[in-house]
């Protein structure tokens, strides 16, 4: 069933466990993620991100939102990382139950305006807003220590920003990258995901950690003890579908079949990580 980010926010909070946003392209992604919480009785985000949305346009959404009211758990469909004004007013548009409101490649009294201000519309609309603060990047290779430090979340800057724009939920950035970690693995700063819980738990803000994909069992454990409730997903899962669509065999439809299962295989082993199996 359809449900609100609100409440899956809220439970996992509850129940100390955290809730899998899965990014997605088209029909098999969709299914994929709602095959897989329903076999594991757990609660899922479908999330679109403005490239997928470009190309799926409003039958992605559409897909997403009768995927979601059909559901035998509560599913929800976000917009995933709106960096434009223009793109956040066409999703508040679209239907979706949340956004991410996404100006952290601007300086910071900017992003102040720019989240305030579309938080302000989608609260309106009765959408509940995440936004993130200090930069993440695709890779944090061949950067200094003094350009690393400056890219995570800084915790009085964070408490400003949550009291200015009124937002839902924090995208933190506390090392985590999205698609893959360096080859000496993911360096995250728990110390600091510390504080920013303590701030955040006091505000009833949720924690969003973005950059998953990577992250090994242990860590992901010790994010979700210190407070993580909606981590995004996005490469491990895309890896898997193209993985398999490098070997097709049979028919389309059966090709098709097999990179849906190829994406459910993964999402439920996050699901079972997150401890958002049989939370339904
Ligand atoms: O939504 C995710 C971002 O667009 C980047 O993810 O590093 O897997 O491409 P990616
Ligand atoms: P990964 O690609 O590292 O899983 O990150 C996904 C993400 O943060 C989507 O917003
Ligand atoms: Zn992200
Ligand atoms: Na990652």
């Amino acid at each position: 069933s359809r449900s609100s980010t609100k409440d899956l926010l809220l439970n996992a909070e509850k129940g100390g466990y955290s809730i899998g946003a899965f990014n997605v392209y088209n029909i098999e992604g969709v299914q994929a993620v709602v095959a897989a919480a329903e076999d594991q009785n757990s609660p899922a985000i479908l999330q679109i991100h403005p490239g997928a949305l470009k190309l799926g346009g409003l039958p992605l959404v559409a897909c997403c939102i009768s995927a979601a009211e059909e559901a035998k758990v509560p599913i929800i469909v976000h917009f995933d990382h709106g960096c434009s004004r223009t793109e956040l007013m066409e999703a508040l548009q679209l239907g979706f139950d949340s956004v991410m409101v996404d100006g952290s490649i601007l300086p910071f009294e900017e992003n102040i305006s720019f989240t305030k201000q579309i938080a302000a519309m989608a609260h309106a609309k009765g959408l509940l807003v995440e936004a993130e603060l200090g930069r993440l990047s695709g890779s944090e290779d061949g950067l200094t220590v003094e350009e690393y430090e400056s890219k995570l979340t800084d915790v009085a800057r964070a408490s400003h920003f949550i009291d200015e724009t009124n937002l839902d939920a924090l995208a933190v950035c506390i090392g985590n990258v999205h698609g893959k970690y360096p080859a000496n693995g993911p360096c995250l700063r728990l110390d600091l995901l510390k504080d920013l819980r303590a701030i955040t738990l006091k505000k009833r803000v949720s924690l969003v950690l973005h950059g998953a994909s990577g992250l090994h069992a242990e860590l992901v454990k010790e994010c979700i003890e210190l407070g993580v409730r909606k981590f995004n997903v996005n490469t491990e899962v895309r890896n898997a579908y193209m993985e398999s669509l490098q070997n097709p065999s049979g028919d389309l439809v059966h090709v098709m079949e097999s990179a849906r299962e190829a994406m459910k295989a993964v999402i439920i082993e996050k699901m079972q990580l997150f401890g958002s199996s049989g939370k339904a």
